[in-house]
């Protein structure tokens, strides 16, 4: 696939760097009002129906308490909404990502927060949803055991990563000593459609907190 890999767009490939968290949030400032646009016209992200779909096969409690971790502008919230889902909080990185998320009237609440922080939130869900947010940092692998902090026993994660992430950084070793340090299980990695207009495919990764 390397050799065949057409050329990233700027916008996105800007995002494929190490970003320090200060530089990310700039980028998501700039961002916020071309990012719907921009992502599912000209880029052909699919990665939020991807995970909500499967987010639906698996949690068929529709009034099951839901975090959308790394919201943006809502385009996960917006589909669970449309799925039935009634209990939708989110947390984003960016204000003015979560300004655009706080206009659809879907989530319950929304807070601003940092991932590779101290994330402040009570172990009350069910479900947590991450899409669109792990790519290519290298420590982002070593950040889910900060999601599944946020669940009920028996709780399940649902996350995508960027396939080209997966592949640029070795997401695959990454885990496993993640796994190893941290003693979660994935019950899954599954190929899903990600940036269609850009070549870029994607993964789904499901978690579960052991009861
Ligand atoms: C590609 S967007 C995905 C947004 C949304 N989930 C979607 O699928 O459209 C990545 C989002 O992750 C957020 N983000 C990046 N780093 C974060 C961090 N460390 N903690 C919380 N959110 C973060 C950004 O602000 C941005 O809104």
């Amino acid at each position: 696939m390397a050799g065949n890999e057409q050329k990233i767009d700027p916008r996105l490939a800007r995002n494929y760097a190490d970003l320090a968290t200060d530089d990310q949030r700039a980028v998501y400032r700039q961002w916020a009002d071309s990012y719907d646009e921009e992502l599912i016209e000209e880029f052909g992200y699919i990665a939020p129906q991807e995970a909500v779909n499967a987010f639906v096969r698996r949690v068929p409690d529709r009034t099951a308490p839901v975090l959308d971790m790394g919201c943006g502008t809502g385009l996960a919230g917006k589909l669970l909404d449309q799925a039935g889902y009634t209990h939708i909080d989110g947390i984003d990185l960016s204000p003015e990502m979560l300004e655009k998320a706080a206009a659809l009237n879907v989530y319950r609440q929304l807070w601003e927060g940092d991932l590779t922080a101290v994330i402040d939130v009570q172990p009350i869900y069910q479900a947590v949803i991450c899409v669109g947010v792990f790519s290519h940092k290298s420590d982002q692998p070593f950040l889910i055991p900060k999601l599944l902090d946020c669940l009920l026993p028996g709780g399940l994660v649902i996350a995508t990563v960027n396939g080209k992430g997966w592949r640029d950084i070795g997401w695959v070793e990454l885990l496993e000593k993640s796994q190893r340090q941290h003693d979660f299980k994935l019950e899954s990695v599954d190929d899903i459609g990600y940036l269609t207009k850009q070549g870029i495919d994607g993964k789904l990764l499901t978690i579960r907190l052991r009861p």
